[in-house]
């Protein structure tokens, strides 16, 4: 990578700042899936987690670096204080990657240097200098960012970028941390930066925006225009608060306005050359895995992935669209690898099949795995007579979401009706080995699903999110839930898939209580950004 990029970087940091998204808790198991879906969607640059933060977070990183960090993978990155500490754990843990990158910042906008660092502005310009230093002792590859660039002093700014390429960062990256600049700002930032930073040509320019007032991707595009090369985005663009500028956006611009973008990057308009690596054929699913991982589902009309991106309900929409696609649509559904929905597997499929079709999937899953989800398969092929490839995306993730199995669901069983009051009895098998079997009333069967595992589990929880969404057409349809839990400021999530959603609810309930009662168990606490 040069420092002169004639394309656009890709940084995608859905496991680190996505992963600050509340309830967004992700396993290593669960983060080294979304780590090889990026890999695949052909992200520049994993930032994979913030080693300091957690043992579980240096662990992740580690993971990530060893079995997606390989010659010709993504480069792996991960995040560190402007602090020894920080910058020493991150190297430690990224040593397994071919290609690692530190990233490593500090604040610079008054703000934060009154009231958070309680620090002079000398004394800010004097850590950059040195602990950029110090991140390069261990690894080439260096990224410094000023945080809350978008409310710093720019003269002060330009002198802390200087000094930071001059101790050896390779990418500066510019964060709207608070997502509070509009998108002619941002860019004149960027054009500032460029003209203003004495040796701006021996680093890449980078841009990090979150999006409190719904203008992060607005931004990016500004940026580009005025010179930066790496955009730090995560899928669905979950993240701190209102999120970060979301990957599948930022990118399909690129695409779509390709010919509007071009000349910004000293190509001819109608250059067909692509301005990112991404594979776009992977946004969907990469979206999808996302959701169904972290438990955040994405609304129906977002951009790019919600439910109704492409659907057209109006009937002079639907008469346009029908007499040419391109009356009312921009792009085509097939390009984000949505229509991809192949029906591929039956119940006579046997498990070569299986295992083939999941490995051009994508899924690389070990002999346990394969056989967990192989039986899924098999009984929900005995309920649904065809087996589409979203169907299938479904069972596994769902296997792999299961661990740390604490409490088990053995049975589940309901009885409801109009006439009938609802009622549910579970047995559950706890961490203990102890068999235990309740029952309880409810509102609806669900609700005495949830009273009766709560009866048996006496974990306090308050449900604050429930949701059923069908994985494809037909009253045979996989369905799969998602749950939220709140327990003392942190929010659980659970995700289960299913052709009876009954179970389906129970075992997302499970779910998300065995990350509760898990967290507890560990006394965890971890450092944010
Ligand atoms: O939003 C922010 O400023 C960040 C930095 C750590 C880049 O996430
Ligand atoms: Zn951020």
């Amino acid at each position: 990578m040069d420092n002169m990029a004639d394309r656009i970087i890709i940084l995608d940091t859905t496991l680190r700042d996505g992963e600050q998204s509340p309830g967004a808790t992700l396993n290593v198991d669960e983060k080294l899936t979304i780590a090889r879906s990026l890999a695949r969607l052909g992200v520049d640059i994993i930032e994979a987690g913030f080693p300091f933060a957690s043992p579980g977070d240096f662990e992740a990183v580690q993971q990530v670096a060893k079995t997606v960090g390989t010659e010709s993978g993504p480069v792996i990155c991960g995040l560190a204080r402007a602090i020894k500490n920080d910058i020493k754990a991150a190297a430690e843990a990224l040593k397994p990657a071919a290609k690692a990158r530190i990233h490593t910042f500090i604040s610079t906008s008054d703000i934060h240097l009154k009231y958070q660092l309680k620090k002079s502005r000398s004394e800010v310009l004097a850590i950059a200098e040195e602990m950029v230093a110090y991140a390069k002792s261990f690894v080439d590859d260096v990224e410094f960012s000023p945080m809350d660039a978008g409310r710093s002093d720019s003269e002060y700014l330009y002198q802390v970028l200087e000094r930071a390429i001059a101790a050896g960062a390779t990418t500066i990256n510019i964060p709207d941390t608070v997502g509070y600049t509009t998108p002619t700002e941002f860019g004149e930032l960027i054009g500032g930066i460029k003209a203003n930073v004495p040796n701006i040509d021996k680093a890449i320019i980078s841009v990090h925006g979150h999006n409190d007032l719904g203008l992060a991707v607005a931004n990016f595009l500004e940026a580009i225009k005025n010179g930066a090369r790496q955009l730090e985005c995560t899928i669905n663009g979950i993240g701190e608060r209102a999120g970060n500028t979301a990957l599948e956006e930022v990118v399909m611009a690129l695409v779509v306005r390709r010919q509007y973008f071009n000349p910004f990057l000293g190509r001819n308009p109608e250059s067909t050359e692509p301005l990112t690596n991404i594979d776009t054929k992977q946004i969907y699913k990469t979206s999808r895995l996302v959701s169904n991982l972290t438990g955040i589902g994405v609304q129906p009309n977002k951009a790019i992935v919600g439910a109704n991106a492409f659907a057209h309900e109006s009937g002079i929409h639907q008469d346009g669209v029908l007499k040419n696609k391109l009356t009312y649509e921009i792009m085509d559904a097939q390009s984000i690898g949505l229509t991809d929905n192949q029906i591929i597997l039956g119940k006579h499929s046997g498990r070569n099949a299986f295992r083939s079709r999941l490995q051009e999937l994508g899924y690389q899953l070990s002999e346990t795995e394969l056989n967990k989800a192989f039986i899924r398969f098999k009984d929900t092929a005995d309920k649904k007579k065809e087996i589409t490839d979203w169907d299938l995306e479904a069972i596994v993730n769902d296997e792999i979401q299961q661990a740390p199995e604490l409490f088990r669901l053995e049975l589940v069983q309901v009885s409801c009706g109009d006439r009938a009051k609802p009622t549910a009895t579970v047995t559950i098998r706890t961490p203990e080995g102890e068999e235990l079997t309740d029952a309880a009333i409810g509102t609806g069967p669900v609700d005495a699903v949830y009273k009766a595992i709560n009866r048996v589990v006496k974990v306090p929880n308050e449900l604050i999110e429930f949701s059923v969404q069908s994985v494809t057409a037909g009253i045979d349809a996989i369905g799969e839930v998602t749950i939220r839990l709140r327990y003392q400021d942190r929010v659980y999530s659970g995700h289960a898939a299913n052709t009876d959603i009954i179970t389906a609810s129970a075992r997302a309930y499970i779910g998300a209580l065995n990350r509760l009662y898990g967290a507890g168990l560990k006394h965890k606490t971890k450092q944010t950004v």
